[in-house]
C-alpha cells in the first residue's frame, strides 16, 4: 500500500518535471548504449513524446516498441531484453525446464532485479513528501533513503583507518523523520557483516522528532543522489568489478526516474582510505565527479535527500561472487547490458578489421607465479597457424585500464593462466572464446563467469600435459598450484586453440560481423 503511494508520488513528480521545466532533465546524462534506449524510453515514454515534440529531438528515430528489461511489471518474457540460454540438463537440480530457466533468471539475471524490487519494504514511512523515508530489500540488501541525516562527528576521534569495519555508525548516528518500525528492520538485519548487508549500519537508525533537512543539525547538504559504497578489493579485477557489477545491477533496482543512469549523482566510499585502483576509470561510468569517502565527512553531520545503499559485492546469494550458479544455464542480460554499458560509457571502441583472422589475445603476465614458462614456443607456433592474428598483452599499470579494455574487445581468443586479469572475458564479443590455459585447480571461478556473461570457455584438459615447475609455494607454507609455473605441451595447447578458432568461425554473430566487413571493402 505504501509502496504504492510512494510510486504515485514519483508519477507526479516525474510529471511536473516535465511539465515545469520542459527538458531541464539532460539526456546526456544519461548516455545509454543505443540499444538501450529502446528499454529505457519504454520506461518512460513520456520523456520520447515530449523529446519528438521539440525541433530537435535526438530520439526521433527511436520508436516505442514493447521492449523491457525484464523487472517492469508489464513486462512479458517475450518482450524482456534477455532470457537465460539453457542447453545443458535440469535433472538432478530443478523439477522441470521452465524452473531451469527461472532459477538462472532469479540468480543471475534481470529476474534478480525484479526480486529486489519486489521485496523492497518501507520501513520508516513518510507522512509528508518533505519528511524522511527509508525502503529495503529483503535482509537489508538494497536500501533507498530520503532526507537521511548522518553523523560523523565522532569519527575524528578514531585513529584506525577505517574499511570493512561494522561500527562506522553508533546508535543515533543516523536518522530521518518518519515512522520507524525498529521490529521489522530488526527482523530483516539477519546478514550482520560488513557486506553481506547494510545491517551494520542501519541498526543505528533512529526517528527523529523534527526534520533534518534545512535544519542546523546538518553541516552539509547533499542534495544529488549519493550512492554509498562498502567495496570489495580494489587492486583485483574479479573483486573490483563484482562491486561495479552489482552498483550497476542496484541502478536498475532504483530505476523509477528518467534520471537513473544519470552521472550526475555522488558515490561515497564507505571507508577512510582515500580510493585508488588501476580500475578506477570505471567509476566514470558511474559518476563524473571525485569519489567521496569517510574523510570528506569526517567531523561533520551530513545530511542526503537523496541516499541509496546499492547491492553488495558479498551477500550471500549474491551477484556474481559466489553466486552458486545452476547447472546448464548461460548468458545473462544482466551482466551483457553491465558489458556494453561500460563499454559504451568508456567509449571504447572496436577497430574495423582488414581481414576476417581469428584474433587471439595471449595476456601474459608480470607476476611471480603463474607465468608460462614455454610462452614464446607457444607464441612462435600460434603464428604458424593459418586465419588467425596473434598479440601477446601485458595487463599492467604501463597500460590504462580502458586502453586494456580496447585490446580485449577487440579479440575474440582470449588465452590467459588463471588469475584476476580473465575477469577482462566480461568485455569480450558475443562470439568470443576465453581459454583459461590452467585454472590451478580453481575450476568455477572463470568458468562460471564465462557462462554469466554468455560466451564459451576452455580450458587444459590433460593434466600430463602440462609440467609444473615445481610443487607451489603457498604463501602461508604448503604446496598450492596457484604458486607455481608452467610448462604446456605445445600440439595439446595447438589442439585446444583451433577447437576454439573453429567455434568462433562457426558462430552466427562472428560471422555476420565479417560479412558487414566485406559489403565495405
Ligand atoms: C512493523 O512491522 C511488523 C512486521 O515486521 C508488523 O507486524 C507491524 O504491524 C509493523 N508496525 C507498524 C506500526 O506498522
Ligand atoms: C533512486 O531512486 C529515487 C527514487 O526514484 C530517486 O529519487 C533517486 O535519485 C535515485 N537515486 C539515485 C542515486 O539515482
Ligand atoms: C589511456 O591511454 C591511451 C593511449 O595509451 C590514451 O589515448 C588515453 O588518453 C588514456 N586514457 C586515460 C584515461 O588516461
Ligand atoms: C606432447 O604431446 C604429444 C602427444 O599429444 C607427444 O607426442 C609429445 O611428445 C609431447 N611433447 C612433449 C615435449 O612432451
Amino acid at each position: 500500500m505504501l509502496n504504492q503511494v510512494l510510486n504515485w508520488w514519483l508519477v507526479i513528480f516525474t510529471w511536473l518535471h516535465l511539465i515545469g521545466c520542459s527538458f531541464s532533465f539532460e539526456f546526456n546524462d544519461v548516455n545509454l548504449h543505443p540499444e538501450h534506449w529502446e528499454y529505457y524510453f519504454n520506461y518512460f515514454p513520456e520523456l520520447l513524446k515530449q523529446c519528438k515534440q521539440l525541433p530537435h529531438c535526438p530520439f526521433s528515430s527511436v520508436t516505442n516498441t514493447d521492449k523491457c528489461w525484464g523487472y517492469e511489471s508489464h513486462c512479458t518474457q517475450e518482450n524482456a531484453y534477455s532470457y537465460p540460454h539453457c542447453p545443458g540438463d535440469h535433472k538432478g537440480w530443478v523439477k522441470s525446464k521452465p524452473e531451469q530457466f527461472e532459477t538462472f533468471y532469479k540468480q543471475a539475471d534481470f529476474g534478480y532485479v525484479k526480486e529486489q524490487r519486489d521485496e523492497m519494504t518501507v520501513l520508516c514511512e513518510p507522512s509528508a513528501a518533505e519528511d524522511s523515508s527509508l525502503e529495503c530489500s529483503n535482509h537489508l540488501r538494497f536500501c533507498r533513503g530520503r532526507n537521511i541525516y548522518m553523523d560523523l562527528t565522532s569519527l575524528s576521534m578514531r585513529r584506525e583507518p577505517i574499511r570493512y569495519k561494522m561500527d562506522v555508525l553508533k546508535a543515533g548516528q543516523i536518522g530521518g523523520k518518519c515512522k520507524f518500525n525498529e521490529s521489522r528492520l530488526k527482523e530483516e538485519a539477519d546478514h550482520v557483516s560488513p557486506l553481506q548487508s547494510w545491517a551494520p549500519e542501519l541498526l543505528q537508525f533512529t526517528e527523529m522528532s523534527t526534520r533534518p533537512m534545512g535544519s542546523a543539525k546538518c553541516d552539509v547538504t547533499v542534495d544529488k543522489p549519493t550512492y554509498i559504497m562498502k567495496i570489495d578489493a580494489t587492486v583485483n579485477m574479479y573483486h573490483h568489478f563484482c562491486d561495479f557489477f552489482n552498483l550497476y545491477a542496484s541502478q536498475h533496482v532504483n530505476a523509477s526516474h528518467p534520471s537513473t543512469f544519470s552521472t550526475d549523482s555522488h558515490i561515497l566510499i564507505w571507508e577512510s582510505y582515500t580510493y585508488a585502483s588501476a580500475f578506477s576509470d570505471t567509476f566514470k561510468v558511474f559518476t563524473r565527479h571525485p569519489i567521496w569517502d569517510l574523510k570528506t565527512f569526517t567531523g561533520l553531520t551530513v545530511c542526503f535527500k537523496n541516499v541509496v545503499f546499492p547491492l553488495l559485492p558479498r551477500m550471500i546469494f549474491g551477484l556474481y561472487y559466489n553466486t552458486p550458479l545452476i547447472w546448464g544455464c548461460e548468458r545473462s542480460g544482466l551482466m551483457e547490458s553491465f558489458s556494453k554499458h561500460v563499454l559504451h560509457r568508456l567509449q571504447v571502441r572496436r577497430f574495423r578489421r582488414k581481414n576476417s583472422k581469428v584474433r587471439i589475445t595471449l595476456l601474459s603476465r608480470d607476476t611471480q607465479y603463474r607465468n608460462i614458462i614455454n610462452e614464446q614456443e607457444l607464441l612462435a607456433e600460434l603464428n604458424r597457424e593459418p586465419h588467425v592474428k596473434v598479440k601477446r598483452v601485458v595487463y599492467n599499470r604501463q597500460m590504462n585500464f580502458t586502453k586494456q579494455l580496447e585490446k580485449t574487445h577487440n579479440t575474440d581468443l582470449l588465452i590467459g593462466m588463471h588469475g584476476a586479469g580473465l575477469s577482462h572475458l566480461m568485455f569480450l564479443p558475443d562470439w568470443a572464446v576465453v581459454f583459461e590455459l590452467f585454472n590451478c585447480d580453481d575450476e568455477h571461478c572463470y568458468k562460471d563467469l564465462a557462462r554469466l556473461r554468455g560466451i564459451k570457455y576452455m580450458t587444459w584438459e590433460k593434466k600430463d600435459k602440462l609440467e609444473p615447475q615445481d610443487e607451489g609455494h603457498h604463501p602461508n607454507g604448503g604446496a598450492h598450484a596457484k604458486f607455481t609455473n608452467y610448462k604446456f605441451n605445445v600440439s595439446e595447447f595447438l589442439r585446444l586453440v583451433r577447437l576454439g578458432v573453429g567455434y568462433i568461425q562457426g558462430h552466427r554473430k562472428f560471422q555476420k560481423y565479417i560479412a558487414t566487413l566485406h559489403d565495405e571493402l
